[in-house]
């Protein structure tokens, strides 16, 4: 019995001058933890006889109860200075003004792209996307541009060292048209789809970037032919402007995946030095500027992509979505789009509070 008491004011002395949470802790473990001299002694109750234990048990779970509180209240007394310490020390002035919190910017390409998806969403088209990195069948040989088509040189298109499984040559896809092949493959027809992303070319000055991003249009149906290609793109640009007078020109050219091939022309005007579309082009002080590829898409693109040329013909397009960024909002150097510079992107980016986006949809009043 002696023995205990010696013990326990030991146990609550060395507590009582513990400076630390940690050295309580210890100090729990070492009275209280399932190794600890108490528990082992109260182990120690069950193998007693019933009038040894009566005799001893008191002071044991009295010895048990007293360390216990005082570990408790020790625990108390350090966290209460540690407060103390803190509210002391430690000031927060409410008054301060709260720091500047940078605030991102939607890139006007992302802007554009999410304004070209809801003009042509309410022309009943759908989005569609592709991989960046693709096969040379889905690229070039399905689009009719065989093995000798200049595209295909080395210096112009970045391939990649290794061939796929199907032992096509991979690289970076150059134009949106191998969605074209994707969305017929997977989809057949009939098909109505937008595709925009970003497509990549050797290529480097003040209007060309090796990685840029383009939107291609796809329709396929029974009985299309140019007009539907004509009256969509106007209905789009019209949209896309906010301009009732945009004025297209359709010019003869040549892709080898339409057949024919028509390049669009835009008419614009100088004002105060930058070009505002709208009229003709031909009107005086006007002039036309090439806006786009498009036409009736070739047949043999159709028989690539597993469908019948007789059934299904229909219109492609495909259009700059960088180049239509710089001619609606008025930036001039297509590489200041990518070098990331913050300034920029605060001057020319948009609030992504501000969305649904500045376009006026289709058949909006302008
Ligand atoms: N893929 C062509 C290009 O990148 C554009 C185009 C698309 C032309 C669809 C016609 C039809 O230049």
């Amino acid at each position: 019995m002696e023995e205990l008491k010696t013990q326990k004011n030991t146990a609550l002395e060395a507590i009582e001058a513990a400076g630390s949470l940690d050295a309580v802790e210890a100090l729990r473990v070492d009275a209280l933890g399932k190794q600890g001299w108490i528990s082992q002694l109260l182990k120690t109750l069950g193998k007693m006889t019933p009038e040894e234990r009566q005799e001893k048990a008191p002071a044991i779970q009295q010895a048990r109860a007293e360390v216990a509180d005082a570990i408790a209240a020790r625990k108390d007394a350090l966290e209460n200075a540690e407060l103390d310490r803190r509210l002391a020390t430690e000031t927060l002035d409410l008054s301060l003004p709260a720091p500047d919190e940078a605030r991102g910017t939607v890139h006007p390409v992302s802007q554009v792209m999410d304004e070209l998806a809801e003009i042509f969403a309410d022309l009943g088209f759908a989005v569609k996307t592709g991989p960046e990195v693709e096969d040379d069948w889905h690229n070039f040989t399905a689009l009719n541009m065989d093995e000798h088509h200049p595209a295909r040189a080395m210096h112009d298109t970045f391939y990649f060292p290794d061939r796929d499984k199907e032992d096509r040559a991979m690289l970076l896809r150059t134009h949106t048209s191998p969605v074209q092949i994707r969305t017929m493959v997977n989809e057949g027809a009939p098909v109505r789809i937008i595709a925009p992303g970003r497509v990549y070319r050797s290529d480097s000055d003040a209007t060309h970037t090796p990685m840029f991003h383009q939107v291609e249009g796809l329709v396929i149906d029974r009985d299309i032919h140019l007009g539907h290609l004509k009256w969509t793109l106007e209905t789009f640009l019209k949209a896309f402007f906010e301009r009732d007078d945009i004025v297209l020109r359709l010019r003869p050219s040549y892709f080898p995946f339409t057949e024919p091939s028509v390049e669009v022309d835009v008419g614009f005007e100088i004002v105060k030095g930058r070009r505002v579309l709208g009229g003709s082009g031909d009107a005086p002080g006007h002039a036309w500027m090439e806006l786009l590829g498009s036409g009736m898409v070739n047949r043999r693109v159709i028989e690539f992509a597993g469908l019948d040329p007789d059934e299904w013909q229909g219109f492609a397009f495909g259009v700059g979505v960088d180049r239509l960024a710089m001619l609606k909002y008025g930036m001039d150097d297509l590489r200041a789009f990518f070098d990331g510079d913050i300034r920029w992107l605060q001057h020319y980016g948009f609030s992504p509070y501000d969305q649904p986006t500045l376009s006026a949809g289709v058949g909006a009043p302008a």
